[in-house]
C-alpha cells in the first residue's frame, strides 16, 4: 500500500510562475506538462501543484469557488488529467493541493448559504445567532464575516476576510449555544461528505493525493486537536477502502497529532512547534559559515516525533522551503546552501524541494504584493529557466508577467546555465539526489540516529544492506569529533578531504562527508 513513497521525492509547483505556454504570463498546465522531464532529471519522482482549481485568486487560488474545475487560466480539467498521464508514463506521480478548511465567498455554496431562506448550504458554513455576536478567541477562527448579506449572524472566517470556514462541527461547544453545531450534526457530516467526493472525483481522473491545507483547522475549539485527528482517521479510512494508493500530506507542522491522525507525512513548517527555521531561517541559521547556529530545540522535537512516525509507519518530510516561506537564498549563500541541500537530502522521511530552489533562485524585492502573497510575494516569482526572454518562463512582455523576475540575477541563476556548471547547486543537488538513491541507507524509511547534534552534525543512516554515517561541517573553521569510526568516503562537497587521526575525525570548513561506517 502506498509502496510509491518508499522512494518519493517531490517537487513543489507554485503553478502561477512555473512555465507559461500560451503567453498570457502566467504559468499553466501545459507548462508542467512540458516541464516533468526537467524534474525527472533533477531526480525528482512526485510533484505536488499549489491550488489550480477555478478561484478569484484573493489568496493565490486558496480561496477556491469550484473545487471540480480546474481555473480557466491554468487550462482545462482534460490538461490536469494530461499531466497525470504524462507523470504516471514516467513514473511520476502527482498531489494535487486540497482545502478542505475554508472556501472563497464567491462559491455557490456560500451565496446558498448566505441566504436567509433554509437550503441545503444553510449549514456548510459556521454562523452565529446574530451579525453583532462575534465571539473572540474561539480555537481555529480567525475572524468573522459580518454584514453584506441577508442572512442573520456573523460568518467564522479561517484565514483572510474573503476565505470562510467551512462546518465541521465544535469540539468543545459552549454550554447554551445553540449555533455551535457537533461534529455529528447533518450540516458538519455533509461538509465531510462533500470533501470526500471531492476527493473521490479528482482520485478518479488519476491524482495520486493531496497536500492538505491547513489540515489541523477543521474542528473548532478543539484544543488538543482530538475532533479533528477523528474526523481525519474517518477520512483516510474512507481511502482506504476506495483509494489505498492514495497519499496525504498534511500541513499541520506538528507530526504527533497529524500522522496519528492517518495522514502519510506531514511537513515541518516554518510556524508550529518543530523549531524548523532554526535549520535555514532564524537570523542564525545552523547552516550558516559563521557557525553562531542552535539546533538543540529542533532535534529534541524532531527525535521524538521521529519514533512516535516509525511507529506509525508515517513520515516526516523537511522542505527546502515552499510559497509561504522567504527563499532559503534569502538566508543562506550558494556555498552554505549546497550544505543545506547535503543535509536535507540525506535526513529520513520524504525531501521537498520548492521550484527554483535547486538553483539558488533569491528572493525578488517586488513593489507589491500579488494575489494575496504580502511578504511572500518576492518567493514566488517566475521560475528561471534559461537566458531567454522573460528566463524562459513566458513570450509575454516582462511588465505582464505574474510577479516581476529576478532580473539582475536570472542570467546566471536558471536551469539551463545550472545544468551546464559542475559546481552550481543544480548539479550539487542533482549528485546528491543520485546518492539517495544509489544508497538504500540514505532511503525515506532507512533508520536515523542522531550522534552529535551540534557542530560538526552527526548522525547515522542505516539500511538492510549499509551503515553510512552523515557528517556536516557548515562553519567557516575546522571541527573534530571523537568516536566514530568512519571509513570510505562516498560523497564530500568541493571534493574536501576529511583527517582521520587515532579514532577522530577532523572536518574542514564549509565541508559534508557521507561515508561508509567500518
Ligand atoms: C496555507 C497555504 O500554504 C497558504 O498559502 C494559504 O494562504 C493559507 N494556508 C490559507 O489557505
Ligand atoms: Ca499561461
Amino acid at each position: 500500500m502506498r509502496e510509491w513513497l518508499d522512494d518519493a521525492l517531490f517537487y513543489e509547483i507554485y503553478p502561477q510562475s512555473f512555465k507559461d505556454t500560451n503567453g498570457d504570463g502566467i504559468g499553466d498546465l501545459k507548462g508542467i506538462a512540458e516541464k516533468l522531464d526537467y524534474i525527472k532529471e533533477l531526480g525528482c519522482n512526485a510533484i505536488w501543484i499549489n491550488p489550480c482549481f477555478d478561484s478569484p485568486f484573493v489568496d493565490a487560488g486558496y480561496d477556491v469557488r469550484d473545487y471540480y474545475q480546474v481555473a480557466p487560466r491554468y487550462g482545462t480539467n482534460e490538461d490536469l488529467k494530461h499531466v497525470f498521464e504524462e507523470a504516471h508514463r514516467r513514473q511520476m506521480h502527482v498531489l494535487l493541493d486540497l482545502v478542505p478548511g475554508h472556501t472563497s465567498t464567491e462559491c455557490e455554496w456560500f451565496k446558498q448559504s448566505a441566504l436567509p431562506e433554509k437550503n441545503r448550504y444553510t449549514d456548510r458554513y459556521i454562523w452565529t445567532d446574530k451579525v453583532w455576536n462575534a465571539p473572540q478567541g474561539i480555537g481555529n477562527i480567525t475572524g468573522w464575516l459580518r454584514g453584506g448579506y441577508d442572512r442573520e449572524g456573523a460568518c467564522a472566517l479561517n484565514f483572510f476576510t474573503a476565505q470562510t470556514a467551512l462546518n465541521y462541527g465544535f469540539y468543545n461547544k459552549d454550554e447554551g449555544c445553540d449555533w455551535e453545531q457537533d461534529m455529528n450534526d447533518p450540516g458538519p457530516l455533509s461538509t465531510r461528505e462533500e470533501i470526500k467526493n471531492i476527493m473521490r472525483f479528482w482520485l478518479s481522473m488519476g491524482a495520486d493525493g493531496f497536500r492538505v491545507d491547513m489540515a489541523a483547522s477543521l474542528v473548532k475549539n478543539d484544543p488538543e486537536s482530538k475532533g479533528t485527528i477523528a474526523l481525519w482517521q474517518d477520512i483516510r479510512a474512507f481511502l482506504d477502502r476506495e483509494y489505498p494508493e492514495a497519499s496525504l500530506v498534511s500541513e499541520w507542522g506538528d507530526p504527533a497529532r497529524s500522522l496519528t491522525a492517518g495522514f502519510n507525512m506531514d511537513f515541518l513548517l516554518h510556524f508550529g512547534p518543530s523549531h524548523y527555521p532554526d535549520l535555514f531561517r532564524t537570523d542564525h541559521p545552523f547552516f550558516r559559515k559563521d557557525g553562531q547556529g542552535d539546533l538543540t530545540d529542533f532535534w529534541r522535537i524532531y527525535n521524538e516525533n521521529y519514533r512516535k512516525a516509525s511507529k506509525l509507519h508515517s513520515l516526516i518530510c523537511i522542505p527546502s522551503g515552499n510559497h509561504d516561506m522567504i527563499r532559503m537564498a534569502r538566508f543562506l549563500d550558494p556555498d552554505e546552501m549546497k550544505i543545506a541541500f547535503a543535509f536535507l537530502l540525506s535526513m529520513p522521511g520524504v525531501p521537498f524541494i520548492y521550484y527554483g530552489d535547486e538553483l539558488g533562485m533569491r528572493y525578488v524585492d517586488v513593489p507589491h504584493s500579488v494575489e494575496g502573497g504580502y511578504e511572500r510575494t518576492g518567493s514566488r516569482s517566475p521560475m528561471q529557466w534559461d537566458k531567454t526572454v522573460n528566463a524562459g518562463f513566458s513570450t509575454a512582455a516582462p511588465d505582464r508577467l505574474y510577479i516581476r523576475q529576478d532580473t539582475e540575477n536570472m542570467s546566471v541563476i536558471n536551469a539551463e546555465s545550472e545544468k551546464q556548471d559542475p559546481d552550481s547547486i543544480y548539479s550539487e543537488v542533482a549528485r546528491l539526489i543520485a546518492l539517495r538513491k544509489e544508497h538504500e541507507a540514505l532511503h525515506n524509511w532507512s533508520t536515523f540516529r542522531l550522534i552529535s547534534d551540534s557542530y560538526p552534525l552527526i548522525y547515522e543512516r542505516s539500511g538492510c544492506t549499509e551503515d553510512l554515517i552523515v557528517a556536516i561541517n557548515p562553519t567557516a573553521e575546522n571541527r573534530s569529533f571523537e568516536g566514530i569510526s568512519a571509513g570510505e568516503v562516498i560523497y564530500s562537497t568541493f571534493g574536501k578531504t576529511l583527517k582521520k587521526e587515532e579514532g577522530i575525525i577532523t572536518l574542514p570548513p564549509q565541508s559534508a562527508f557521507y561515508l561508509r561506517k567500518e
